[in-house]
């Protein structure tokens, strides 16, 4: 029997091919130094990527002069869209001023006070080049604070690419038992010693949770967390799931770290605020830099005393060659100032609409899709089951995932390749229109080619 998707996709993929020669060459010239041609993974994309030559306001260019609608803003990152005029003239200032200093600048105290004064659980912050060095550095401060060695993370929660975090990201179906942990490691010969330190969870499941938090509530330093799951299209976790998470650890001393990396663009505060749950650590990135390299964590005070070599507590060298350098700073502080209160409601809603829209869209085809997402967040899935943790998001049926994914880049829109995305400042009900009409129209497509 004919695969009627496959066929679809493979047409898809197909004009994908003559739309874009010039990025294949340049790909193909890549791969000569790079494997796979490029320098990240999520940079990839089937069959290839395309190259860009330039961005602005809302969309990408490539090098053969195709135009994208931008909703994968860098993973999440660039809240006030490419290139803005605000965020082009800082860099113009300080670039001039020189780029970096073994010494600090204003930069880094403003962007500070501006996310301490709004991050209800900072009270002290540090700055990183990357999220991944932010969580790695809040499980250091976390060990080092709480004098144990263990951290516990989810079932296919993403916290950056470090050992601790590496373990039962995207584990394969084949390789799950009937419980999370022990975890599955990330990469053949990741060392036991590292897997042996790492307790894996399932998200949403109290019990489960309680009895494995109960059996190494001495051992454990931290529990690393995101209250929106980035990885299953922007999920936010059950209130109660999160809220039993901060009463067990602060009632067993473990540290907990919400990681709001990505959910940090759903409020001024973050989700934190948001849901009115407050961790001991949060770690930032993404949207904190103005679209430049970031990372930073934060705390408590007592905990982060760890870091400041004038104090009695003091224990962890935090050193980075580019550590709150003014360019990154500088461009922070200009988008921190630019996300009012108003642009984050304005965005929230739209982002609301876009979900409901999609949700109605999928459901008058009668296609078995759910619509997940917050604020200005939202994933597409075409799943049957209820996303609830990592074994149910797995369910999404992939050659659909795919097909949407494809249809919308040569129809000049731009998705994460599971088919999340956000929204910037940018946007408004225009954008919104256009991401629906092309759902629709593959979705009827995806129905007339399934058994569905
Ligand atoms: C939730 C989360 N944590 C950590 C990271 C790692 O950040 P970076 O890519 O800046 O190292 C990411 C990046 O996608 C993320 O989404």
């Amino acid at each position: 029997m004919i695969d009627k998707l496959n066929v679809l996709l493979e047409s898809e993929n197909q004009k994908y091919l003559e739309n874009t020669k010039k990025s294949f060459e340049k790909h193909k010239a890549s791969e000569n130094f790079m494997p796979g041609g490029n320098t990240r993974t999520t940079q990839w994309m089937e069959p290839y990527p395309f190259y860009v030559d330039n961005a602005n306001g809302l969309h990408i260019k490539d090098l053969d002069g195709n135009k994208y609608l931008d909703f994968m803003l860098n993973a999440t990152t660039l809240i006030l869209g490419h290139a803005p005029p605000e965020i082009v003239s800082t860099l113009f200032r300080q670039i001039k001023l020189g780029t970096v200093y073994s010494a600090p600048t204003d930069g880094q105290t403003k962007l500070a006070e501006i996310l301490v004064n709004r991050i209800p659980s900072i009270q002290k912050i540090r700055f990183t080049n990357s999220g991944t060095e932010a969580t790695m550095m809040s499980l250091m401060a976390a060990r080092s604070y709480t004098k144990k060695t263990k951290i516990a993370k989810f079932e296919g929660g993403y916290h950056g690419t470090h050992e601790h975090v590496s373990v039962s990201v995207y584990p394969k179906e084949s390789d799950l038992n009937s419980e999370t942990n022990p975890g599955v490691p990330e990469y053949s010969y990741q060392p036991k010693s590292i897997l042996d330190d790492v307790i894996v969870l399932p998200y949403n499941d109290i019990e489960k949770c309680k009895k494995l938090i109960y059996e190494y509530k001495d051992e454990l330093a931290c529990i690393i967390i995101e209250p929106i799951i980035s990885n299953f299209g922007y999920l936010p976790l059950d209130l109660q799931f999160l809220r039993f998470i901060r009463e067990i650890t602060h009632e067993l001393g473990i540290v907990l770290i919400f990681d709001e990396i990505q959910s940090f663009r759903v409020s001024k505060g973050g989700a934190q605020e948001e849901f009115n749950i407050i961790p001991d650590m949060t770690t930032l990135g993404k949207i904190i830099g103005g679209g430049l390299p970031i990372g930073a964590f934060g705390g408590k005070e007592e905990i982060m005393d760890l870091f400041n070599p004038s104090s009695p507590k003091y224990d962890i060298a935090h050193a980075g060659t580019f550590n709150g350098n003014p360019l990154t700073m500088e461009a922070g502080a200009s988008v921190m100032n630019a996300l009012t209160d108003e642009k984050y409601s304005q965005m929230n809603l739209l982002g609301g609409q876009l979900r409901k829209q999609l949700k109605s869209v999928f459901d008058e085809i009668d296609l078995k899709v759910q619509i997940t997402g917050y604020g200005s967040l939202f994933g597409i899935n075409f799943n049957k089951n209820s996303i609830r943790d990592y074994r149910s998001f797995i369910k999404n049926n992939t050659e659909m995932t795919k097909i949407l994914f494809s249809y919308m880049r040569n129809n000049g829109i731009l998705l994460q390749v599971k088919n999340a995305g956000a929204l910037n400042t940018l946007m408004d009900q225009n954008q919104i229109e256009i991401l629906v009409e092309n759902s629709r129209e593959i979705g009827l497509q995806i129905k007339e080619n399934s058994d569905e």
